[in-house]
């Protein structure tokens, strides 16, 4: 739950409101993101990495208040696309702090990107290396770039997120040269500056020592570049990934500081390290909120689904729910939270224990909910999508919550249709 969550007579409060209050005004399903709570995550990573950089990772949830946020307190942004790059810049991000990552970027993409003047574009592929040597001279600019690479380490982690590995399609292999290769290319290069290594093995992993190992691989990879190659490379990008808890039995996740003690020890002090924490700063801030529309067996049907959050279905993602509404002292019963989808793998949460008297009109909370949900979420069965809201953010510009995403409208859908 988030820091600011707490409960009232049964009912769930975030920053002191009533999540009933928040449904009547905002409609459901709606995603409620505490505000200070985001903020607070982002100054505990930017405390670990007191000598780096703290990159937010883009993809896991992105709206211009989000990156409002990041811009204010200090952190840079991973962006991955086009479309993200446009809300970086409407939220008001300084250019020179985002990073642009993707494994295919489209012309069109690096020439916005060079043009807008973005720090740094990470490089996926030789074909890159040219694409934006050749964007950056066409815009007269000399880019600074990074080289992605394949350090070897298949962390322990679904098969999905795992990123780090040889038979991945992220980055380029430093066990098979084409790294290297990679490089001698950059260099020669006179409109590319290459100022760091990326690479990230994957994401929602556990164990510390897949970092290590990874850095330790890329750290000697990157002395043994700079000796032949004569050059220095300043800055070693070790990506995202730390895992999060999504059920109470989950074991507890790694704090950023425990990261960043298993970073120090292998990188060496010459060598600024830069981290890009997406689902840690965001997943816990964020609860969703649905009403029970029907309850049948042990079916308790709420008003999303698998277009709100992709997770469960895609992944087999677990997460728990509770009656977030009111007060019961009904026994509870192992429930099943589904969609409102034409598919049976419509379920958001599977043999949950739940009050035997829900009834349509309560409202469910699934805790966890602010990574890779509303920023995976779909039309599918043209159902438009949730707004997010951010609550607690009081201190900040005296609003108690205010919709940061809205809710789309048939109309919005409607609009696609020539
Ligand atoms: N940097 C890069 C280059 C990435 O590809 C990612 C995530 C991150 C940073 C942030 O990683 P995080 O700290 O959030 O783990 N859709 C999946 C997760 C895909 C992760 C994609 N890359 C899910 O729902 O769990």
């Amino acid at each position: 739950w988030p820091t600011g969550a707490a409960w009232a007579d049964g009912e769930l409060t975030i920053a002191g409101i009533g999540v009933r209050a928040l449904a009547a005004e905002f409609g459901t399903p709606l995603y409620l993101l505490d505000a200070a709570d985001f903020r607070a995550r982002c100054s505990t990573w930017l405390a670990a990495f007191p000598d780096g950089d703290v990159h937010y990772g883009g993809k896991a949830f992105l709206a211009p208040a989000v990156v409002g946020w990041l811009a204010e307190l200090g952190l840079c942004l991973d962006v991955c696309s086009g479309g993200e790059l446009a809300v970086a810049r409407v939220g008001g991000m300084p250019p020179e702090r985002v990073v642009f990552h993707g494994n295919n970027k489209s012309v069109a993409e690096i020439r916005q990107a060079v043009s807008w003047g973005v720090g740094c574009i990470v490089l996926d592929s030789r074909h890159e290396v040219d694409r934006v040597a050749r964007a950056a001279e066409e815009s007269g600019a000399r880019q600074q770039v990074m080289i992605r690479v394949k350090p070897g380490v298949d962390a322990d982690t679904h098969a999905s997120w795992a990123t780090g590995g040889e038979r991945s399609k992220f980055g380029l292999s430093i066990a098979s040269g084409e790294a290297a290769e990679a490089i001698r290319g950059v260099l020669a290069e006179p409109s590319l500056e290459l100022v760091g290594l990326h690479s990230h093995i994957g994401s929602q992993i556990f164990d510390l020592d897949s970092f290590g190992e990874a850095a330790r691989r890329i750290v000697s990879f990157l002395r043994a570049v700079e000796s032949e190659q004569h050059t220095v490379i300043g800055k070693l990008d070790l990506g995202g990934g730390l895992g999060v808890r999504y059920l109470p039995g989950d074991k507890t996740a790694p704090t950023p500081a425990e990261l960043a003690d298993v970073l120090h020890a292998v990188v060496p002090d010459d060598i600024r390290l830069a981290v890009e924490p997406g689902r840690s700063i965001v997943a816990p801030t964020t609860v969703a909120v649905y009403e029970v529309g029907t309850v049948k067996d042990r079916f308790v049907a709420v008003d999303g689904g698998m277009s709100d959050n992709p997770r469960p279905a895609t992944y087999g993602a677990a997460y728990t729910a509770v009656l977030a509404s009111r007060h019961s002292a009904a026994p509870t019963e192992a429930m099943t939270v589904v969609g409102k989808h034409c598919e049976t793998g419509d379920i958001l949460v599977e043999d949950v224990d739940l009050p035997a008297d829900l009834m349509p009109g309560d409202l469910i909370a699934i805790p966890c909910s602010g990574a890779y949900q509303r920023s995976a979420a779909s039309n599918y069965n043209l159902v438009p999508r949730p707004p997010v809201v951010a609550v607690n953010e009081n201190a900040v510009n005296g609003n108690a919550a205010h919709v940061i995403v809205r809710r789309e409208t048939e109309e919005d859908l409607l609009r696609l249709y020539p």
